[in-house]
């Protein structure tokens, strides 16, 4: 009997999406890091995601498309496999997850391949994780938010933890990531800083 992936997952197959909201870089880490677990991620990002990533970060699109395990699919492709319910995956991350696309999924309306993706993972009842990154936010985000936690999706705000005494960016965002991949089981020590896990104060 081959053994179980290691990871905590059951089909060791993540989606990734990402969105036009800031904060491209939680999307890249998270990526990167599934890369040395060894999962097999599928990376579906929006055309405002390329311009993040331009603006943001020292990557280039195509250097982010190669992080990709399994594939990185054209977000118009909707005869890409995870748009349909048959294919199968432990679920979906968008990270980050633009005010916009979370209205998409809220609402059903599946027009590109992030939205259908995460409407699939709603229907087949697996983990979806939606990094939401807006300030301050609106009672139309809210109320997007509220109707989406209520049937079991993860509302995951890209919101520092001070307790670790970060040092800079890197651990901000190692920490937010870790803290992400947890909601699906995943091992996440590589990431964790020191402290990353609160176990009350100290003496
Ligand atoms: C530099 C930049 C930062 C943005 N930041 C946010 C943000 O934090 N949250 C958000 O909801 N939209 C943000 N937007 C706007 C989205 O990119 C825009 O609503 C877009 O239509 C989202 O489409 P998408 O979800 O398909 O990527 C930002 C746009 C730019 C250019
Ligand atoms: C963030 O995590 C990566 C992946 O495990 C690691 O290589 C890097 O050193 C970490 N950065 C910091 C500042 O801890």
């Amino acid at each position: 009997m081959p053994s179980p992936p290691p990871t905590g997952l059951k089909h060791n197959r993540l989606i990734v999406g990402m969105t036009g909201a800031t904060g491209v870089i939680y999307g890249v880490v998270a990526m990167q890091y599934l890369r040395t677990l060894g999962i097999e991620t599928h990376l579906i990002k929006s055309k405002w995601a390329h311009a993040t990533i331009k603006y943001e970060t020292s990557y280039s699109v195509a250097d982010v498309a190669a992080l990709a395990t399994g594939r990185s699919w054209p977000i118009r492709d909707m005869a890409a496999p995870m748009s349909s319910g048959s294919w199968k995956s432990d679920g979906m991350l968008i990270a980050p997850c633009s005010m916009k696309t979370l209205a998409a999924i809220r609402a059903g309306y599946s027009e590109d391949l992030i939205s259908r993706a995460a409407d699939v993972c709603i229907k087949e009842r697996r983990p979806l994780v939606l990094v939401v990154r807006e300030t301050p936010l609106s009672a139309i985000h809210l109320e997007n938010m509220l109707a989406l936690a209520k049937l079991g999706v993860i509302i995951f705000p890209a919101v520092p933890a001070f307790y670790t005494r970060p040092k800079g960016l890197d651990d901000i965002v190692n920490h937010s990531v870790a803290r992400m991949l947890d909601c699906f089981g995943i091992e996440t020590d590589g990431l964790m800083p020191a402290e990353g896990r609160w176990e009350g104060f100290r003496p």
